[in-house]
């Protein structure tokens, strides 16, 4: 994926700059392998991988971002989170497993969503 210039991420704040005390949360399905049926068209839900179709099934946890109000817009400012289906919190603070990806993210950790890549735009 092109890299896009600063500021034009989608992540829900229009002036492309992460905000103090921003919380972001990213919902997780079960992905349930999905068949084709012969004369049915495919529904939108349904995502093609590498490894076959699969729409999402019930939820499955949440990863969470958590910016320190005061900190530098740098990766650094996140404090990361994961809660299971349950409701429990499954892991907190500057996790090395969240880190690895997020820290080569384009905007200060963030990944958010190209503007051309989303629907109905
Ligand atoms: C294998 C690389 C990878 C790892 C590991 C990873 N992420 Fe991400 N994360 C991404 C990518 C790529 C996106 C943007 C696409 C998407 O949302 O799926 C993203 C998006 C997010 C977002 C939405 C904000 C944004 O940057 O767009 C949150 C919140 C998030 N991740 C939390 C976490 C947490 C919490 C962990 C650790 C438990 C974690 N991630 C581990 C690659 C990763």
């Amino acid at each position: 994926m092109p890299r896009e210039p600063r500021g034009r991420a989608d992540r829900g704040v229009e002036n492309g700059v992460a905000q103090g005390a921003q919380v972001l949360v990213k919902e997780a399905f079960v992905a349930e392998p999905y068949q084709r049926v012969d004369g049915i068209e495919v529904p939108k839900d349904v995502v093609q991988t590498p490894n076959g179709m699969y729409r999402a099934g019930k939820a499955d946890g949440l990863f969470l971002m958590l910016r320190d109000a005061d900190a530098a817009p740098t990766e650094a400012a996140w404090t990361y989170a994961t809660i299971n289906a349950e409701g429990e919190v499954t892991g907190l603070g500057r996790l090395d497993s969240c880190i690895r990806c997020h820290e080569r993210a384009p905007f200060d950790g963030l990944y958010g969503l190209s503007r051309s890549g989303v629907r109905g735009r």
